[in-house]
């Protein structure tokens, strides 16, 4: 039985309410007054709240807050007097279901009722739907069902345990810091410390001494000794972010350290042995930089012992629904809002868009979307407008291959006449050209046009 508080100044009308409520088959308890409520809320959990906006002792909207910081799937209905339909307004910005209009008809006030006990069903549902799927489909927070990123993750499992060091390629936001984590987690050095470094916009003295340290006195402005990353990652992790922007100078060091796992402190002649894994990822190929000589060829070897590529995620365009509930789920509770799911329309653009900032930029996406959301459906308003009004399709081929105005020109032709079963005058009309123009074209790109079908007689 759904159970529900109902709060108001006038004991007749809570008196009328519960009756009625009570015949509709819910359990119902009243509270004379806000601070009365607030008392029965903390006692029992309540899966509806009716209460007035002006209470003697209180406001409809402190009860509000109160029953959602008790319980979030906890839908409110404020009641209000003609006058204070602002108040109510801001009510539901605050997070209340609906409002309804004193004198209150109780007939009326079912119809939102029942609603509201809609929308707590449908969350409950997709609520147990979702948790049971992302058990299923995630690993240390890293969420993908595809076969290209379970191959990744695959790998990740198998070398976790050992000491060599790993690689990891892959476009901006597709999760290079998720897996470098994840592979540290799962490690036997997870209790030691995990290190992260970005290389890039820093200069080459400032990135050495940030890994190897220096002593005081070193070089104008090291006023005091400095321990660097690599000591400080002693016993765990070190990971080394864009490792490709590395300056030639620090290479040659790193490769000295990794080959003889000692390092001297900068300005200091003493060995401090080091143990930590090393863990670095590149958003560009490591290897086209050694070919271009930006980095070396030596070094390339010894931090790749294992390599994990992480796919983009156009290349894995199965994941992006998951992803996309997943974000939907964590954003919604952070911001308390009961957000159930994509319209239709929604969805499409989504799963059409080609995402050249990967996760990252799903992720901020539905962020912003269900911050935008009014009702209880992400739609197509909601998205970002890079997302709403792209093509997706004329995005991806833009980006992502090399063809030309004229080549794209001829294969659209092919196959909208295709779609028209090749009739020239449907498919002229389709590309708003005339029929001359289709012909020349036709003819122009050398385009077959199959004989009519002979049907037998
Ligand atoms: N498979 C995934 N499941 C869930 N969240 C993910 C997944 N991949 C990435 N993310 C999220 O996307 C965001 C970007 O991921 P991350 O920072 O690891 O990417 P990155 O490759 O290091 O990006 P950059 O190259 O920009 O540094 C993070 O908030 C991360 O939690
Ligand atoms: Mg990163």
């Amino acid at each position: 039985m759904r159970q529900m508080l109902i709060a108001d100044d006038e004991q007749s009308i809570l008196d009328t309410l519960k009756i009625f409520f009570e015949n509709e088959g819910y359990g119902v308890d009243t509270a004379l007054g806000a601070a009365a409520a607030k008392s029965l809320m903390d006692g029992a959990i309540y899966d509806l709240v009716i209460t007035d906006l002006r209470l003697m002792d209180g406001s409809g909207e402190e009860i509000l807050e109160y029953s959602k910081g008790i319980n979030r799937s906890s839908e409110v209905i404020i009641m209000t007097a003609y006058g204070t339909v602002e108040s109510a307004v801001r009510g539901m910005k605050m997070g209340a279901f609906d409002y309804v209009i004193k004198p209150v008809s109780p007939e009326k006030l079912l119809l939102r009722v029942q609603r509201a006990v809609e929308r707590q069903n449908l969350m409950a549902e997709v609520g147990a739907l979702r948790k049971e799927f992302f058990d299923k489909y995630s690993f240390q927070n890293i969420m993908g069902k595809s076969p290209r990123l379970l191959e990744a993750l695959g790998v990740v499992s198998r070398v976790a345990a050992t000491d060599v060091s790993v690689l990891i390629e892959g476009e901006n936001g597709t999760g290079k810091d998720l897996f470098a984590r994840a592979i540290h987690n799962n490690s036997p050095r997870a209790q030691g410390p995990f290190v992260a470094i970005n290389c890039s916009g820093l200069n080459e003295g400032l990135l050495d001494s940030e890994l190897f340290g220096h002593v005081r006195g070193a070089f104008t402005g090291a006023i005091a000794n400095r321990t660097g990353l690599f000591e400080e990652s002693n016993g765990g992790t070190l990971f080394l972010d864009e490792v490709g922007s590395m300056p030639l100078s620090v290479q040659a060091k790193l490769l000295r350290v990794l080959q003889d796992r000692i390092i001297q402190r900068l300005g200091s002649n003493k060995m401090v042995k080091i143990d930590t894994r090393l863990i670095t990822a590149s958003n560009r190929k490591l290897l086209d930089l050694v070919k271009k000589g930006e980095f070396r060829e030596d070094l390339y070897y010894r931090i790749r012992v294992v390599e994990i590529r992480i796919p983009s995620l156009i290349e894995r365009r199965s994941d992006i629904l998951l992803l996309s509930n997943f974000f939907l789920e964590k954003f919604s509770k952070a911001m308390g809002r009961n957000v159930a799911g994509f319209s239709r329309e929604a969805m499409n653009k989504i799963l059409e868009y080609h995402w050249p900032g990967n996760v990252r930029e799903l992720e901020n996406s539905i962020e912003s979307a269900v911050a935008l959301c009014r009702n209880s459906m992400i739609e197509m308003d909601d998205l970002p407008k890079s997302i709403s009004t792209t093509d997706g399709l004329i995005n991806y081929v833009a980006t992502h291959s090399a063809i030309t105005l004229e080549e794209l020109e001829k294969r659209y032709i092919i196959e909208t006449l295709k779609a028209h079963n090749w009739n020239q005058k449907k498919t002229a009309d389709n590309l708003a050209i005339g029929r001359n123009t289709l012909w020349r074209k036709i003819r122009k790109y050398r385009i077959q046009i199959p004989p009519p079908l002979k049907l037998p007689a």
